[in-house]
């Protein structure tokens, strides 16, 4: 079965074919950070704009490069949730109309559900059950992952999700928006032991996460430092990266240990990050577990994702035309 996935729930239009039995195909992707960085953050009327312009050459171009035709498609899936309503009625719209075109099925897929499914798409693939880390701009969730449609919230972020924390902290220090890159790039230069920031809810004793106050934290700092001069950012950015990846992993090591689970899956842009893969791999070295990452293309939002988790709900397939989105959506 062919699915075609289409991924609009904010600032980046993908598109992806994925065959149920030679995997994923073609897969492209319009970010559109650039267009956003001036005012930043994303503007919602603008994202829903760029997607319509974007949607259908994207999908065009993944035909194209699969070497397939709109006709050979099975069913098509499509982001229904969470995330900006304009810009998920845009995805909802195309995959629908081509979907009632071509007399086809639609699949409404969960964001977060396509982020958690991602590293099936790695080589090798974690196979069920597993503890999964998502990590994103929106989200902060630990999960126990039974198995497709089989998802057990173990604990999340009480306030900002990471990829936020990072985002907040970089527009801090003048790093521009989504800054989380650039402020992992320059942590890397940075030295961690300068200055010493909060591990907020480190030893709460359950698997909830806090990273507002990090936040305020490195607000502060950058007032008591100010004007900042390089290597002064380099080390607020440092001690920032170390403090936020020692709850991910310490929160991610005790899910472990409280689901008895040996597998851990890591889903979500700030899964992008080195450092978090590098304490990661050393804890599973050392703890003897094994933890799995998304092929690095596919941490952020993509149209693989949705065409993946698409495929592997092809039994919660729906006939086209009564489409609906749902921009508030828990997964568990
Ligand atoms: O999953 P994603 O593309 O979008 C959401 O669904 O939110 O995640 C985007 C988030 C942004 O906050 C971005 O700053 C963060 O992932 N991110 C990173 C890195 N790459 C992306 N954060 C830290 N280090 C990175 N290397
Ligand atoms: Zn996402």
């Amino acid at each position: 079965m062919l699915v075609l996935g289409i991924e609009s729930s904010c600032d980046e239009t993908g598109v992806a074919l994925y065959d149920t039995e030679a995997g994923l195909l073609a897969h492209h992707l319009h970010s559109q950070i650039a267009m956003h960085a001036e005012y930043g953050g994303v503007v919602p009327e603008l994202a829903s704009r760029d997607h319509i312009r974007r949607v259908l050459p994207l999908t065009q171009a993944t035909l194209d490069e699969a070497g397939r035709q709109l006709t050979d498609i099975d069913a098509i899936a499509y982001t229904a949730g969470p995330g900006l309503a304009g810009a998920l009625l845009v995805g909802a719209s195309v995959a629908n109309a081509l979907a009632f075109a071509l007399g086809k099925p639609t699949i409404a897929v969960h964001h977060l559900e396509g982020h958690l499914l991602s590293p099936l798409l790695a080589d090798p693939a974690p196979s069920f059950p597993f503890v999964a880390l998502l990590v994103s701009g929106g989200h902060t969730q630990l999960m126990a992952v039974h198995g497709v449609g089989h998802y057990e919230l173990l604990g999340e972020t009480v306030d900002d999700a990471a990829g936020e924390a990072f985002d907040k902290s970089a527009k801090l220090l003048g790093l521009g928006y989504p800054g989380g890159p650039a402020l992992s790039k320059l942590a890397d230069q940075g030295d961690a032991t300068r200055f010493k920031l909060p591990r907020p809810m480190l030893h709460s004793g359950d698997l909830e996460m806090s990273f507002s106050g990090l936040k305020t934290a490195v607000l502060n700092l950058v007032k008591e430092q100010s004007p900042l001069n390089e290597t002064t950012t380099a080390d607020i950015c440092a001690a920032f990266q170390e403090a936020i990846v020692e709850v991910l992993v310490k929160k991610s090591l005790a899910a472990l240990k409280q689901t008895g689970l040996k597998r851990l899956v890591i889903a979500g842009g700030v899964g992008a990050n080195r450092q978090l893969r590098a304490a990661l791999d050393d804890a599973a070295r050392k703890r003897r577990f094994e933890v799995f990452y998304p092929p690095l293309s596919l941490c952020t939002d993509n149209g693989a994702m949705i065409a993946h988790a698409g495929a592997k709900r092809l039994a919660f397939a729906q006939a086209a035309g009564s489409f609906s989105i749902q921009p508030r959506w828990d997964l568990a």
